[in-house]
């Protein structure tokens, strides 16, 4: 036996705990991240946590499933009410798992997809490395105008008609503008090719109605993320607005279907599906005001930065229409000036340009406002935010005492809004989420 066991456990305990501490001092300015709900939480312990439920509801591989159901019923008719679609699959337990699900579904191996290329934003899913080569698709990326961060719109109409691809995707992880869908889907669907819409970062901002969208400009099937401008649990999910009112169109939705289940999952953690059906609830009623401000945050932010003397792209634009804000910190400095600001307390990732050549050293921060958004911030505290970037990167104070002030400009934003009060109701397990 181990005697350490329970060395081994109060490791652990303690690294969340510092983990708790550290961020609840820092600004976390990732933009792919947020925090839980305490209803959402609360679901992360219940005890659908450790159960299996293959199938759907009502045709499940294991019993034991009554109240799941349930769920699973609920949590679809939300996430239908939120996207305001005919279709709608909780199941997929990542959005990288939605991507693969529909790659399984709609692509064959060897056929030709079109997208957006890794250095201009696109995410590894998509990508030649990730779910798209293990699908051993081809891959044909489309033109990109740096000066609009967005697809090159002719140009991509003019490709999509050219290779006829079998799918046509957007999949966006540096998603500064909404992707030009209207004329994407119209050459796609004119080559007989679904268009595909990764909507993995802006999901909250879609579902809050502050983006585009997609399934209304005509994207056949839209994935996501469900963990970050939806500000759910960890997971994904996949919406179509298809009705499967024909054969062929039946058909359509029975191959999403069976790319999730048996294609990519075999249980798909029913706790995070039970959490997301709440984050479907609270943004339903909460999103809209949630994504407007996070959006106005992303603005002010750039624009600080901006008048501070940083190079912050899509100043043509208005720098943002998300709640992402990308800055060029110079030639492979990104990752530096990452590691730099997390010393100072701010916490965000390296992210590559247009026209950087290695992942590795990259050129850019990605920044992103969620989280701050969601602690209760507004734009007078994004543009103190931006002078602690300033003194950090262009002053080069000592990020240890610039630390010292974040931390005193944090104690303010300690709760969590735009999600239901912390009033529980007494089920056995609630206290165990406090
Ligand atoms: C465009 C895009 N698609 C998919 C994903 C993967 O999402 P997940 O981390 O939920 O697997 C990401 C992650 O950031 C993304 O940016």
């Amino acid at each position: 036996m181990n005697m350490n066991w329970f060395d081994d456990v109060e490791f652990i305990r303690k690294q969340a705990k510092l983990n708790n501490t550290f961020f609840s001092e820092s600004l976390p300015m990732i933009a792919s991240e947020n925090v839980l709900s305490p209803y959402c939480k609360e679901m992360l312990i219940s005890d659908f946590h450790g159960r299996y439920a293959e199938g759907t509801p009502g045709h499940r591989y294991y019993e034991g499933c009554k109240y799941f159901d349930a769920v699973e019923i609920k949590a679809i008719e939300l996430a239908k009410k939120l996207f305001n679609c005919n279709y709608a699959d909780v199941r997929p337990t990542a959005g990288t798992t939605a991507n693969m699900a529909i790659l399984k579904a709609l692509i064959k191996p060897g056929e030709t997809a079109t997208v957006l290329d890794l250095a201009n934003g696109a995410h590894i899913s998509f990508g030649k490395w990730g779910a798209a080569a293990v699908r051993g698709i081809n891959l044909v990326s489309y033109p990109f105008n740096d000066e609009e961060m967005n697809i090159d719109v002719d140009g991509a109409v003019k490709l999509i008609k050219k290779v006829k691809p079998t799918l046509a995707l957007n999949g966006r992880s540096v998603f500064l503008f909404p992707s030009p869908i209207k004329e994407l889907a119209q050459a796609a669907h004119d080559v007989g090719a679904y268009l595909v819409y990764d909507a993995a970062h802006v999901l909250g901002l879609i579902g809050g109605k502050q983006f585009q969208d997609p399934l209304r400009e005509g994207a056949d099937v839209m994935s996501g993320s469900t963990h970050k401008t939806l500000p759910g649990p960890q997971g994904g999910m996949i919406v179509s607005d298809h009705k499967g009112d024909t054969p062929e169109d039946k058909s359509f939705l029975n191959k999403l279907n069976y790319g999730v289940f048996p294609g990519v999952t075999s249980s798909y953690h029913l706790h995070h599906v039970a959490a997301k059906a709440i984050a479907y609830a609270e943004h339903l009623e909460f999103g809209e005001e949630y994504a407007k401000q996070t959006i106005k945050n992303a603005q002010a932010f750039a624009q600080a930065l901006h008048e501070l003397g940083f190079n912050v792209f899509g100043e043509k634009l208005g720098f943002t229409k998300s709640h992402q804000v990308l800055v060029n910190i110079g030639p492979g400095k990104g990752r530096d000036t990452a590691k730099l600001l997390e010393q100072a307390g701010i916490v965000t990732n390296m992210n590559t340009v247009p026209g950087d050549m290695d992942p590795l050293n990259p050129s850019g921060l990605r920044l992103g406002t969620p989280e701050l958004t969601r602690i209760g911030m507004k734009e007078s505290e994004m543009k103190d935010i931006a002078v602690f970037y300033k003194r950090v990167i262009l002053d080069k104070e000592k990020p240890s005492e610039i630390k010292k002030d974040i931390k005193m400009f944090r104690r303010d934003y300690q709760t969590l809004h735009y999600c239901f009060k912390d009033d529980f109701k007494g089920y056995s397990f609630h206290t165990l989420v406090k």
